[in-house]
């Protein structure tokens, strides 16, 4: 298939902190929620105390990178490692250490693009405030934003704000939720998603008002959802399991204010959280450059009537937190028509040529995606080579589809598939690989850590050389 890409089109690699660095206590580096949370299973698999090592390997994970012919390269910068109490002093190890990250990817050609919060949460603020439970966390937020925006902003230019907070809010323990009475949990929920709201507001102005030409944005998590038959209540269930788990997410970011229908919920159930009067100006100032979205795999859903002991409103506990069915609006359903991966990801390239026509008309603001990939089991064979002909081919349909999304009349930024290198998946450790390179460890035996490239690395590398024209 022939496709023009820009010339400018970033084709990038991306990773977090948690999940690549390793070095957990290190540098002066204070403890994370995502350290806790992977601590919590680290008898069964590898956790964030070594992770990829990249504390350890940046330079020669760099040189890699630049042999990839990688343009840009997203990353997260670790909160705690700036700040390791979240509010105190700052920590000029932590400056220093992505100082040098920067400064080698610049002079490797390769634009640094910086998460400034991927999960990581610094543990001190859960002890201090209840994390995001409290308005001074998004002001400490806004605080550690300026702070690498005066480090970093002379020569990082792209930014984004939160990975997924559309998703994360939904993983209670992503949140540190621990409120067991259903209701007042799902009110505090509400609450934290809006301080989170602010922080992203006050981030992208402070942005905006710190680093000339610097361009800021969010990164959610994208969520496409067909309807199970043509009923037109299913049609209206598929797209509320959307508006809920993404697109009032967008609204807020882009528009500043909940969209009606989720403004509704929010007052029927009791939940409208607190806000101070200049809130609202806050968040209509604060524009964004552009939309960031991670892409893995689409949804199908149907109508989920209510009853008397399922009033409208609950969410059914304890099955799946992130694609979670709530009485009265959806009910998620396998499709049937897609295969999945094996770890049930219903794999679908054309999803995501809708969700970029979608967010493109809905927006009007260029689109990047910041993650994209296969998690899976990969083999080292006999002659150190990992043959991924799955990723690769993983990899090419979601390149076309964008490709055709160019076609369609969407503004693409570029690709930065997940991940650079195997790093920690969030809830598989080590079995579940996404890189392009290989990292010779497994769950439970660090082994030499040697980075192998793997065949989708070759691939990579020739549909960057070629700007898209070997797909
Ligand atoms: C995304 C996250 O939601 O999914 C990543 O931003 C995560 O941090 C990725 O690794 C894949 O999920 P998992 O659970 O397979 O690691």
């Amino acid at each position: 298939m022939s496709i023009k890409f820009p010339e400018n089109f970033w084709w990038g690699a991306a990773s977090s902190a948690f999940q690549i660095e390793g070095g957990w206590n290190e540098g002066g580096k204070g403890m994370t929620v995502a350290d806790f949370n992977s601590f919590k299973r680290s008898d069964r698999q590898a956790d964030s105390k070594v992770a990829s090592d990249f504390y350890h390997h940046w330079s020669e994970d760099i040189d890699l990178m630049k042999e990839l012919g990688l343009k840009a390269y997203r990353f997260s910068i670790s909160w705690a490692r700036i700040i390791p109490d979240g509010d105190g002093a700052v920590n000029p190890e932590g400056i220093a250490f992505y100082n040098k990250v920067i400064d080698k990817l610049l002079a490797c050609d390769i634009i640094p693009f910086v998460t400034l919060y991927h999960f990581d949460l610094p543990w001190a603020l859960v002890e201090k405030y209840n994390g995001w439970a409290s308005r001074d966390c998004a002001i400490a937020f806004e605080r550690y934003a300026r702070v690498c925006f005066r480090a970093f902003g002379d020569r990082v230019k792209y930014w984004q704000v939160h990975n997924e907070q559309n998703l994360m809010m939904r993983v209670d323990e992503r949140m540190n939720i621990t409120e067991p009475d259903p209701v007042k949990k799902e009110k505090l929920r509400a609450q934290m998603d809006y301080h989170m709201f602010l922080a992203h507001a006050l981030t992208v102005n402070a942005c905006h008002e710190m680093i000339p030409e610097g361009k800021i944005g969010c990164a959610v998590s994208s969520t496409v959802t067909y309807p199970l038959t043509n009923k037109p209540e299913d049609v209206w269930a598929a797209r509320m399991n959307n508006q809920f788990k993404t697109d009032y997410c967008l609204d807020m970011h882009c528009n500043g204010e909940y969209p009606g229908y989720y403004m509704a919920y929010l007052r029927e159930q009791d939940m409208v959280p607190e806000m101070q009067p200049e809130d609202a100006a806050l968040l209509k100032s604060a524009k964004m450059d552009f939309i960031a979205l991670n892409y893995y795999r689409t949804l199908t859903a149907r109508a989920f009537p209510a009853d008397a002991d399922h009033p409208k409103g609950m969410r059914v506990e304890g099955f799946n937190e992130v694609d979670y069915d709530m009485y009265g609006y959806w009910k998620i359903e396998k499709n049937t028509n897609l295969a999945a991966s094996e770890y049930g990801a219903q794999i679908d390239p054309v999803g995501l040529r809708i969700v970029l026509n979608e967010y493109w008309n809905r927006y009007r603001l260029p689109l990047i995606i910041t993650e994209n990939g296969l998690g899976t089991a990969d083999t080292l064979t006999e002659d150190g080579r990992v043959h991924d002909d799955y990723r690769i081919d993983y990899m090419r349909r979601h390149v076309e589809a964008i490709g055709q999304a160019i076609e369609d009349g969407v503004e693409m930024m570029g690709y930065c598939p997940w991940s650079v290198i195997d790093l920690l998946s969030s809830h598989q450790g080590f079995r579940k690989r996404y890189g392009l390179v290989y990292v010779n460890r497994t769950d439970m035996d660090l082994k030499d850590l040697a980075r192998i490239r793997k065949d989708s690395f070759y691939w990579y590398q020739e549909v960057i050389r070629t700007n898209g024209a070997t797909l």
